[in-house]
Order: C-alpha cells, then sequence, then structure tokens
C-alpha cells in the first residue's frame, strides 16, 4: 500500500509522524506533502528521515526523484491529515494554489480527508458546508474526535487517534466498507471476581480481537459500542466504550446496550466461576479452601432474547475445538461462533474458524487479529442480510 500523507498547518501536525510509522508498520510505503504553513509545525527532515522517502512541499521546485505530478501515478491512497478547514475550502472550491491542493485537483483514487481543528471551526456552517461538498463529491473523511483541545477548550475538533486513522486507512485500500447504518455490540476484554479486598480471580484474555474488531466496524463506517472488562491492550478512542469488572456488571451493561444493536460479538472472555462470597478482610495466606459457584451463562441468557438480531460468540478450546465449538453453538442458539485455540490467548495474531450455521467453517492459517476480525463482520453482514430487525 502506498500512502501519500499530506500534511497541513495543524498543531496536530507532529501526529501525522507517528501516523507514518505506524502505517509503515503495517507495511506501507509513506511520502509526505508539506503545504507551507506545515513547514512552521514540522520539518521535511523529520518527515524524510521516518518515511525514507523525498518530501514534497514545493510545486515548483525540480526534484531529483520522483516528479510531482508523477506522485498520482504512485500514489494508492491520499490521506491529508491533519486536514486544516483553509484545505478543505480549497478542495471544496476547486482551488490548487500550492502542491498539495493541485494534486488533490488531479489525484482520481481514493482520498480520506483527516480534519483537525478548533470546535468553532469544525462548527463554522462555510466549513459543514464544505465537508458535504466533498463528501458528495465521493472524498472520505473521518470524524474529529471530543476531547481537549489545543485551545485549551473541550468539544469537537481532535485529530483521531493514529490506530483508528490507519485502520481507516488500511481498510479504505482493502475496500472494505458497507456497514454504514449497522450497530454493532461488542463485548471485549476478560471480568474478574473479587475473592477479597485485594485479590481477584480472572483469566488473561488481552482485549485485542474486541478492540480490532470496535476499530474494524468503526473504520468501516458502522455504528459501534464496547463493553471492556480489563484489557492489557490499549483501548480505542474515540469511540462509545463502557468499562466493566465483574460478570455482574458486564450482565448489566449487556441488558442496558443489547436493545440498540443489529449485531453483538461477544468476544469478552467472562469468567465461569466466582468466589462463593467475597471476604471482606484480606483471607489469611494460610486458608486452604475457597469455595466457587457458576456465573450465570450470559451469552445463552442474551441470545435468548435476540428476536432478529445477529449473535456471535466466540469459543476457546485446547481439542476437538471445531465439534466443540458447533455444539456451544447450537445449544446457545448462535448464528455465528468463532473458534480459537487457546493460543490465541494474549497473542498478536491467531488462528481461528467461523462456523455459521449451514456450511463449512471458514479457516484462516495464523492472521492477524485486525484481519480475523474484518472476516467476522463480513460473515455477521451476510448474516444480517437474511434477516430483518425485529
Ligand atoms: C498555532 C496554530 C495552530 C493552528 N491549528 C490549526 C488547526 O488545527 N486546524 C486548522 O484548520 N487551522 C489551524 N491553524 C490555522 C492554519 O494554519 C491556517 O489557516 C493556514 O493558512 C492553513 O494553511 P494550509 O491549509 O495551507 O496548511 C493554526 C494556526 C496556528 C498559528
Amino acid at each position: 500500500m502506498k500512502v501519500l500523507l499530506g500534511l497541513c498547518g495543524s498543531i496536530a501536525a507532529y501526529k501525522a509522524l507517528e501516523l507514518a510509522r505506524l502505517l509503515i508498520k503495517h507495511g506501507a510505503e509513506v511520502r509526505f506533502v508539506l503545504t507551507k504553513s506545515a513547514l512552521n509545525f514540522v520539518t521535511p527532515l523529520s518527515c524524510q528521515t521516518l518515511s525514507n522517502n523525498e518530501v514534497y512541499y514545493d510545486q515548483f521546485v525540480l526534484t531529483r526523484g520522483i516528479k510531482h505530478l508523477a506522485l498520482n501515478d504512485w500514489v494508492d491512497i491520499l490521506a491529508v491529515a491533519p486536514a486544516t478547514a483553509n484545505m478543505i475550502g480549497k478542495a471544496a472550491g476547486g482551488i490548487g494554489d500550492d502542491l498539495l491542493s493541485t494534486i488533490l485537483l488531479s489525484f482520481q483514487g481514493p482520498v480520506l480527508f483527516v480534519p483537525a481543528m478548533d470546535q468553532g471551526m469544525w462548527e463554522n456552517a462555510i466549513v459543514t458546508r464544505n465537508v458535504s461538498l466533498l463528501r458528495d463529491a465521493g472524498f472520505h473523511f473521518l470524524e474529529p474526535g471530543f476531547g481537549a483541545l489545543a485551545s485549551g477548550r473541550i468539544g469537537r475538533g481532535r485529530f483521531p487517534s493514529i490506530d483508528i486513522i490507519a485502520g481507516k486507512i488500511m481498510a479504505m485500500h482493502e475496500k472494505r466498507g458497507g456497514l454504514e447504518g449497522k450497530r454493532f455490540l461488542v463485548t471485549g476484554g476478560r471480568t474478574e471476581e473479587d475473592l477479597d479486598p485485594v485479590r481477584v480471580v480472572t483469566n488473561r484474555s488481552s482485549g485485542l480481537m474486541a478492540t480490532e474488531l470496535v476499530r474494524a466496524v468503526h473504520c468501516r463506517d458502522g455504528k459501534v459500542k464496547g463493553i471492556f472488562g480489563e484489557v492489557t491492550c490499549p483501548l480505542p478512542q474515540d469511540v462509545d466504550i463502557v468499562r466493566v469488572r465483574t460478570s455482574a456488571e458486564m450482565r448489566s451493561a449487556l441488558l442496558d446496550h443489547f436493545p440498540w444493536c443489529d449485531c453483538l460479538v461477544m468476544a469478552a472472555a467472562v469468567g465461569d466461576y466466582r468466589p462463593k462470597k467475597k471476604s471482606p478482610v484480606k483471607i489469611h495466606a494460610k486458608t486452604q479452601r475457597v469455595e466457587f459457584e457458576k456465573n450465570d451463562d450470559l451469552l445463552m441468557e442474551i441470545a435468548g432474547q435476540k428476536g432478529n438480531r445477529v449473535v456471535v460468540g466466540f469459543s476457546l478450546e485446547d481439542s476437538n475445538h471445531l465439534i466443540r465449538a458447533r455444539d456451544k453453538m447450537k445449544k446457545k442458539k448462535l448464528d455465528l461462533i468463532v473458534s480459537n485455540l487457546t493460543a490465541a490467548v494474549g497473542a498478536q495474531q491467531t488462528t481461528a474458524s467461523i462456523l455459521r450455521k449451514t456450511g463449512k467453517p471458514l479457516t484462516f492459517k495464523t492472521q492477524t487479529k485486525w484481519e480475523v476480525a474484518n472476516r467476522i463482520i463480513d460473515e455477521c453482514m451476510r448474516s444480517l442480510t437474511g434477516k430483518k430487525r425485529g
């Protein structure tokens, strides 16, 4: 994937350097085009060193390497990140008075704008009109996030997190989309149950599979909410996420949000057992025995009230995993089940199979969790198209 990163004069320009590093880590080749204003925020030297490529910022100089207009032939995706209100206005008005705006006029491939600006600018009626004009003309946008802005105010206008931008660029390149209007509820991470005020019983789920599911739905223009227990990976930002700790909290959040969704993907590792009682004081180290009782089967309970929603479960086994997964799918009346081996827990990659009600399982040899997440979403969409909302 060849990405041309267009940097404009925003305080968020420094974050585009990290974005370039992340894209390169995912196997992309990156080149930078900077506006004159962007040169006030980052240096061509940093961009050149990070991308290992020549940097472009003046359309009227001769370059030794690739020529400016030849960039159009080189690039797969043009991402203007950060995009200023000024550059959005120029693109919407068909103005090409510098290198980046000229490339925006002539490039015919996919373009992503990632705006970053103060809330006042983002909500300005002219900027809103320009964004709609560009959207209608087929340009893609990633909505800015909500939070602390460079001005010190709190509002909408933040440059989105770089993992979301990288996901969006990857999803565009892989031509993955088609989730507009679809609502996904994803649970992830691990629950923990208290033994006493300082000790917990839990498992080693990292939350990465669910994080990639949330990221993929968001980057493919679906609506997504996450319910996460404890995790050991960074959670996606700019997405609606509810945090829980125990299986009882997970149940309560699930019951609250389930009616909202079209599709539930239950990737959380909810503990099967909890201590029969929580000691109000630290249990003495000499204690030999602790009693456990079974937790409710949340997946079975929720799938029993799914109506026309699609419900996806996960099954983690050491052996006979496909047979056990199929039994679980039938018993719990799931639409799909993802069968993993225990080696997937905490790993960056996984070998997984997706089992459907009919047909052969779809099996993937060691893939990134991003890839598996996207395949699960594709299957959810197939199941959803066969159903009407209840
Ligand atoms: C410190 C500073 C920060 C700025 N940050 C932003 C910003 O985040 N978003 C934006 O749209 N404009 C921002 N501006 C204004 C733009 O830099 C200005 O409109 C400039 O003309 C944009 O040029 P360009 O679109 O060619 O990069 C900022 C200006 C300054 C001085």
